[in-house]
Formats: C-alpha cells, sequence, structure tokens
C-alpha cells in the first residue's frame, strides 16, 4: 500500500484561481482543496489539478463554493461526459441532476444511499465518479462516509484476495438492489422517486471483483453491498458468507473519511475505488444536495 501522502501541498495554477493547497482529511481517502472559487471558472490548469488530487486522495471537498448548477455541471465535465442515470427520478428541467432530498416531515424513514455503496454499479458502464453540491444542509448531522476500496484491497485477507482475484462479481439492480438489499422502511425516502421495471437496471451485470484505477494504477475492491448478488460461478448461498466478510473488512473506520458538510461545498468521487453512506441522523431538518454523475471506460 503506498504510504501515506504529505498532507499539505501548495501550487500555483492559472490567474483565475490562484494558489491552492490540499490538505489530506485521513490516511487512506478524502482531501481537502482549498483556494480555488469555482464560480469563477476552470481553466485547463485547475481541471488539471482537480483531475490529479482526485485520482491521488479518491474524495476531494471544496468548501463554500456556492455552485450554480451550470457551475456544478462544468466542474462534473472536468472528470468525464455527464451521465443519464437510470431509476431515480431527476429534475423536471435537467435530466443530468437528482436531487438529494430529504424533507423536515420525512421522520423514521431511510435516506438515499443510507447503505455502504457505490453509485449504479448495475450498469454495463457504471458512473466513474460523482459530484455532490450541498444546498442546505443540517447544522449537525447528515454526513456522507466514504471507504477507500484500494486500502481495502491492500490489506485483504489472503483467502478472500485469492476469491475477488479470480471471480467477477454479479451486480443487478432489481428490485432496488438485491433480496439483501435494506427493507423498504429504511430505503430512500418519499423525496425521492424511484422507478421499477426499468431494463438497465433489472438484469444481471459482471464486473471484475477487483478494478485497477486508470487515474492512479490502484487496485481496488468493487462489489457492492446493495446490488453484488453473487460471486461468478458461486452460489447465491455460497456467496453471501464472503461477501459479508469482505464488506465486514472494505467499511472499516480506518478505511474511511467523514465529511461534515457546509451549505456551498462541493465534493468530488471516484465511484469506482470507494464506497460511501449517507448518514441519517437528522429527523426534522431539511437536507438537499444536487449530485450528478460522469462515466469514463468501464471498470477493468
Ligand atoms: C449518494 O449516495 O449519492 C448520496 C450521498 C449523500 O446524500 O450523502
Amino acid at each position: 500500500m503506498d504510504p501515506p501522502q504529505a498532507s499539505t501541498r501548495t501550487t500555483k495554477s492559472s490567474s483565475i484561481n490562484h494558489m491552492f493547497e490540499i490538505k489530506k482529511l485521513t490516511g487512506f481517502v478524502g482531501a481537502e482543496m482549498r483556494g480555488p472559487n469555482l464560480a469563477k471558472g476552470i481553466d485547463e490548469a485547475m481541471a488539471h489539478a482537480l483531475r490529479e488530487a482526485l485520482a491521488v486522495h479518491h474524495m476531494i471537498v471544496l468548501r463554500g463554493q456556492q455552485l450554480s448548477l451550470d457551475g456544478q455541471k462544468s466542474l462534473n465535465s472536468v472528470f468525464g461526459p455527464a451521465m443519464r442515470l437510470p431509476y431515480v427520478k431527476p429534475l423536471d428541467d435537467d435530466p443530468e441532476v437528482i436531487a438529494v432530498l430529504k424533507e423536515a416531515h420525512e421522520v423514521n424513514t431511510g435516506v438515499f444511499g443510507g447503505e455502504w455503496h457505490s453509485d449504479f454499479s448495475f450498469l454495463e458502464n457504471p458512473p466513474a465518479g460523482s459530484v455532490l453540491n450541498a444546498i442546505e444542509v443540517p447544522e449537525v448531522g447528515g454526513d456522507t462516509v466514504w471507504s477507500s476500496q484500494a486500502a481495502a484491497y491492500a490489506s485483504l485477507p489472503r483467502n478472500l484476495k485469492a476469491i475477488v482475484d479470480h471471480h467477477k462479481a454479479v451486480h443487478v439492480g432489481a428490485p432496488y438492489g438485491v433480496k439483501h438489499a435494506p427493507p423498504k422502511e429504511d430505503q430512500a425516502n418519499g423525496s425521492i422517486q424511484m422507478s421499477r421495471g426499468d431494463p438497465n437496471a433489472d438484469r444481471e451485470i459482471l464486473h471484475p471483483s477487483v478494478i485497477t484505477d486508470p487515474a492512479s494504477g490502484a487496485k481496488a475492491l468493487f462489489l457492492n453491498p446493495i446490488y453484488t448478488t453473487r460471486f461468478d460461478g458461486i452460489s447465491d448461498n455460497e456467496s453471501r458468507p464472503i461477501l459479508d466478510a469482505i464488506y465486514k473488512h472494505a467499511t472499516r473506520p480506518d478505511f474511511s473519511c467523514r465529511l461534515r458538510w457546509q451549505p456551498g461545498d462541493v465534493a468530488v468521487w471516484n465511484n469506482r475505488t470507494t464506497l460511501h453512506y449517507a448518514t441519517n441522523d437528522y429527523d426534522g431538518t431539511r437536507r438537499l444536495l444536487y449530485r450528478t454523475t460522469y462515466s469514463a471506460a468501464p471498470p477493468a
């Protein structure tokens, strides 16, 4: 496993964005990029710096950006072409944007993303990454947590490594994940409209269980606690305890980073080398973030 990077780095970028500093948030995943004002525009030097920061840290956050939807889409396009996703109803006037919303009156219910997962791994070409733009967030609670699947793979016990190295995994989106998905009451809350019976989600897709991240060269586990049903060539029943053991390891606090949002913050993450989890501890408070996703070559 690569040793942790130096915690602070200052780099001169273009005249638009001036100096910026990168501060690691944990040993394995997440960094805060301080200095850029993305609303002023993203020139090629800044785009390069953003891609480089994401390649190294797998999740980056830029505080207080207050990005408009157009600004968020410009940031998204730095990393790849925008995706339109099945299953979740996007904004009426913008099919590339999902409102991740929980209203104050929605209590004792699940939240969107409230289980460890990567986004839409049941697609043939799942999002390479996602951008989340905090519009309205609770004063306390509603944090998002990421877990480095590169760190998880690097320290995976040998018996489990032998399985993931030699078996692809089956991912399926229907019915909202798999039979091991959380019970209905713990699934997405009412503000997010999920469609059913989508042919892009309701079928089995095979992905490698271990992928190589083209940006960093890191090998990472690519298994999804919501959408992975089994290993190729191993039955559901035999796969289940193996998957559970892997997830227990893959979501260890040692590999994770917890982000406490402030309005205006924007985070970008690598959807192939991390899992993430939306905490659900803010009943009675409204939380709204806009999410966009971008694509790249399929996971390999
Ligand atoms: C998601 O899973 O994309 C949503 C994360 C969050 O709301 O914190």
